[in-house]
């Protein structure tokens, strides 16, 4: 079979990633992308440079300007190209812009999702096609979990959950955004067309993902628009939880390796949750700390005494079970090379 991949979302942050990663390893490279992105969080979240940028670097990349909301479009071009494998990465991605954009938040997440799984159960049902999904699947339901109060952080005090998160935690009955609702229902289509049409699909419910290509905006993408924050001498805002709150922060690089492990030796209706796991999990102060070490400047920040709906106050992921599927994967970008790398990014970016 030839080698050939799909990508939506191929201009954002994990899909350009996944493009440069499987073209390197020699596939043919499908990108779909529409820059719904710059739509979503107007022009700072503007992802055409990234797509240009693959246009110019991947010799055997190829653009398709279309709309995943589109059904017969997507139809179209799945009959047309019957991908050997389909990464879907193609989203709203924020857990706060979706309340002012309902339908567009549902039709993408959820909609655009079944109109992608059905193209591939019509045009290639053999084709491993993996999924990004997210831990807010979980809601709110984490914040049950009872925590220690740590001088810079929030820290489980249940040692049921010393690895972190798992997979099999409830994601019924918490207060999810709606974001979290479409993301369930597009998570839950992906597992049944696994279950139901024995499609290898697996769905990666992500923690932070992130990484030197990132767009990041105050809306989405909270380590890379922090470290932004930084170098421009901008005011970050925190938003309750004394600023302790924990995130686990996976390098896109890291997670582009996931799935080409994923896609190598697929399994039916999989469900991961994919972060950094403890060791690179902080909080907002620990992440100011790290920014000031490596730049040098300190971090002006104000301080919300409110935070967002439904946010999360610990969250990492227990990669255990992604461990015992797929041992030759493990993280391989620490979190100070994580810092460094986003750092560098925005440096390279502001000098063009
Ligand atoms: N970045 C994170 O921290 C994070 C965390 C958990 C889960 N995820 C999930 O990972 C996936 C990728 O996230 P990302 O950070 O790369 O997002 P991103 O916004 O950088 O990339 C998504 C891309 O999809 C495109 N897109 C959006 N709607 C589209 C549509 N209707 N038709 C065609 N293209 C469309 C956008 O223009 C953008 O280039 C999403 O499913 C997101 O929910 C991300």
């Amino acid at each position: 079979m030839s080698k050939r991949l799909l990508v939506t979302g191929s201009s954002g942050l994990i899909g350009s990633e996944v493009c440069c990663f499987f073209h390197e390893m020699g596939y043919e490279i499908h990108g779909v992308d529409n820059n719904q992105r710059a739509e979503f969080f107007g022009p700072q979240g503007d992802t055409r440079w990234n797509q240009r940028r693959l246009q110019s670097s991947l010799a055997n990349f190829h653009h398709h300007e279309l709309d995943i909301r589109n059904r017969q479009g997507t139809l179209d071009l799945l009959a047309e190209l019957k991908p050997s494998a389909i990464v879907h990465t193609a989203a709203q991605p924020s857990h706060d812009r979706a309340a002012a954009i309902p339908f567009d938040d549902f039709d993408t997440n959820a909609v655009g999702t079944l109109n992608m799984l059905e193209a591939v159960r019509r045009a290639c049902p053999e084709s491993p096609f993996a999924h990004m999904s997210t831990n807010k699947v979980y809601g709110d339901a984490p914040n049950s979990i009872p925590l220690v109060e740590l001088a810079t952080r929030w820290e489980y005090a249940d040692p049921a959950y010393a690895h972190g998160i798992a997979e099999t935690f409830t994601i019924d009955q918490s207060k999810h955004s709606l974001f979290g609702a479409s993301k369930v229902a597009g998570d839950i289509m992906v597992q049944e067309y696994g279950r139901y049409f024995n499609i290898p699909t697996c769905c990666l419910r992500g923690g932070c993902l992130t990484g030197p290509n990132h767009s990041g905006v105050e809306l989405h993408g909270f380590l890379s628009f922090l470290i932004k924050c930084n170098l421009e001498d901008r005011e970050y805002k925190v938003y309750g939880y004394k600023g302790k709150q924990v995130r686990d922060n996976i390098a896109a690089h890291d997670v582009a390796r996931f799935i080409h492990a994923f896609i190598q030796n697929p399994r039916v209706a999989q469900v991961y949750n994919l972060g950094g796991g403890k060791p690179n999990s902080c909080s907002i102060l620990d992440a100011f700390a790290l920014v000031e070490k490596l730049t040098g400047k300190k971090q002006r920040y104000s301080y919300v005494d409110e935070n967002r709906i439904g946010d999360h106050i610990c969250y990492y992921s227990d990669l255990r079970k992604m461990r015992a599927h797929y041992p030759n994967w493990d993280i391989s970008v620490d979190l100070p090379a994580l810092f460094a790398q986003i750092v560098d990014g925005w440096q390279q970016r502001s000098r063009k």
